[in-house]
């Protein structure tokens, strides 16, 4: 035989060994991709509803000179906007989402200083940018307003 028909016999060899695990991992990567798409993460209509609650908690806390609760709320609302880069890829509207970072960041600066006429400035100015962002992604209709009462009564937002 000679020594290239040889190596050539050899490869033959490994390359079937190869692709039984190959065709294993595949198997694995399949069930893996099965058992991802079957496992459930919130829609963008959720993160919004959440998102909501915090704006208005956000309000009461900043009225309130509440700092802590003011910074909790304000945090919950930037995780739940880098959740909806991370989970909700597929809607287009999240491409949008940026414009509301410039808001958050003033609103958290006024939170850090403890300045209650520029919390003030900088909410309506975070409110008025979750309704440019609704109207840019013809979503015009969900009108989100600066609230005038709190959104619940178990909870207190003076400080105790
Ligand atoms: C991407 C830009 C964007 C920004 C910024 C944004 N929203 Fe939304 N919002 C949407 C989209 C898109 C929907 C529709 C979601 C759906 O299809 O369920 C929505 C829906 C909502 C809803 C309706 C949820 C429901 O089921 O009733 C509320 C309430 C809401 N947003 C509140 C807010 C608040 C408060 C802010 C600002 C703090 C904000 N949104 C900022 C895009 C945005």
């Amino acid at each position: 035989m000679r020594p290239l028909s040889f190596l050539f016999i050899i490869f033959i060899f490994m390359a079937c060994n190869e692709s039984q695990e190959v065709k294993n991992l595949k198997l694995r990567v399949d069930s893996l991709d099965q058992k991802l798409s079957n496992s459930y993460s919130p829609g963008l209509g959720e993160f919004m509803s959440g998102i909501q609650v915090h704006h208005a908690k956000l309000l009461f806390a900043g009225k309130n000179e509440n700092w802590k609760l003011a910074d909790f709320e304000i945090h919950e609302i930037m995780e739940a906007v880098e959740d909806i880069q991370k989970y909700n890829t597929d809607r287009p509207e999240v491409k949008s989402i940026g414009m509301i970072t410039a808001s958050l960041d003033s609103v958290n600066a006024a939170i850090i200083k403890k300045d209650p006429v520029a919390f003030r400035s900088g909410f309506n100015i975070l409110t008025n940018t979750c309704n440019s962002c609704h109207q840019a992604t013809d979503h015009g209709y969900n009108v989100i307003k600066v609230p005038d009462n709190p959104p619940y009564t178990n909870q207190e937002f003076k400080i105790q």
